[in-house]
């Protein structure tokens, strides 16, 4: 059984009501003066409302560090019942990790793209965690994040969800997304992205039915843009490619987040994007050439193809290269590439749309998803095929020229 979209208010119409910026200050009334002037928590709010504020660092964090939010409500957030467990528990939503639930191994690993569920599945049904980063560097203490995918087919009906611990990055890659949250309704398309802060609550309705994504989850820290270096003021992502609440990226950036750690430039997570491009450099091989990365690589494709992987890599599908594991381009790819010789004039990528969560930690893959059928068993075989092509062909006339 599909489910129907479900007929919420047209979130398309609060979009015009975006303030633009990132970790900058902003405030906004939807009645005249409901805002107190030159106070946060006066005794009388204006029309009768409560302050309430949601701290998102300790109050004491330094200026440029420190984030909270002011509300002023009919009602404070704190007039909710009891919290009760939830029944039946979520079994692919894990808590605690250890050697009998999940494990790192070094294999390269790839998962194709979830299949929509027929039963009705809301977000939080459809939350599944693949991989948790908890053996962490010394110097990282043991902040770690989590990685996973949703895949939904309905709305969520009269609840909400909170995470309490850590902010979400959300990548959706099928479907809309309407959000809910306390400070406004969003809507959030498969070429964007959504930073959804610690603590705050919030409903994910689906106006186009079936969904699916990928999600970040970061503790201990808080997005931010990257830093610019040798490119200059102008670079990467710039404060004017997010509308507040949360995130929107254009088309062009490469790294647009980042997670920073107490080590300067080793990001707990970085998000990168792929968009479509123009390759230009002469002589240079321009898909990703074989690597091995003392970061950790998690990658999803949103829409097209990647320009490493001529084959199994699909939009809504995932790969994984723990640290140091070698990946580059596979067979075909780096075939393709070579055929066209250094004679090969610009070229431009199109209908892609990939992105990757970078992070310093170590996954740790639950076993259930090493388990799934979705897991790719012949991924290792897409470089089986990469051949020598060394050769000594003229090489004697070259001595004799010499
Ligand atoms: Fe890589």
């Amino acid at each position: 059984m599909r489910t129907q979209p479900v007929a919420v208010a047209d979130f398309t119409s609060y979009e015009s009501a975006y303030l633009s910026g990132f970790s900058n200050t902003f405030s906004s009334e939807p009645i005249p003066r409901a805002l107190p002037q030159g106070q946060n928590s006066p005794l009388l709010c204006p029309y009768g409302l409560y302050a309430e504020q949601i701290s998102g660092t300790s109050f004491t964090s330094p200026r440029e560090l420190n984030r909270r939010t002011w509300f002023y409500r009919i009602k404070p957030s704190v007039t909710h019942e009891p919290f009760k467990p939830r029944v039946p528990a979520h079994s692919k939503l894990l808590s605690e990790f250890n050697q009998s639930n999940s494990s790192a191994t070094p294999t390269q690993l790839r998962w194709k793209p979830v299949e929509i569920p027929d039963s009705p599945t809301d977000f939080v049904d459809g939350a599944i965690h693949y991989h948790l980063t908890n053996i962490s560097a010394l110097f990282l203490r043991s902040i770690p994040i989590l990685l996973f995918r949703y895949t939904a087919n309905k709305s969520m009906d009269k609840c909400a969800f909170c995470n309490a611990d850590g902010d979400f990055l959300l990548v959706p890659q099928k479907g809309r997304l309407w959000i809910t949250t306390e400070c406004g309704r969003l809507q959030v398309s498969p070429d964007e992205i959504v930073v959804l802060p610690q603590g705050f609550r919030f409903a994910i309705d689906l106006p186009d039915g079936p969904s699916r994504g990928y999600v970040a989850e970061i503790f201990g820290t808080h997005f931010q843009l990257p830093d610019l270096g040798p490119i200059g003021a102008n670079g990467l992502a710039a404060p004017r490619d997010f509308l507040v609440l949360p995130a929107l990226f254009e088309e062009g950036t490469h790294p647009v987040l980042t997670a920073p750690t107490e080590k300067h430039g080793v990001a707990l997570l970085d998000f990168v994007i792929f968009p479509p491009r123009w390759l230009v450099a002469e002589h240079t091989y321009q898909p990703p050439y074989y690597h091995r990365n003392c970061m950790s690589e998690f990658m999803g494709l949103i829409l097209g193809g990647y320009e490493a992987k001529a084959d199994g890599f699909l939009p809504g599908g995932a790969s994984l290269h723990i640290c140091m594991t070698p990946h580059g381009p596979d067979t075909k790819t780096y075939e393709a590439t070579i055929a066209q010789g250094n004679e090969a004039g610009p070229q431009k990528l199109t209908d892609t749309m990939a992105f990757m969560f970078e992070s310093c930690l170590i996954p740790r893959v639950c076993q259930w998803a090493l388990d799934s059928p979705a897991i790719d068993p012949d991924y290792y075989r897409c470089w089986i095929g990469l051949r020598s092509h060394f050769s000594t062909e003229g090489l004697m006339d070259q001595i004799k020229l010499d």
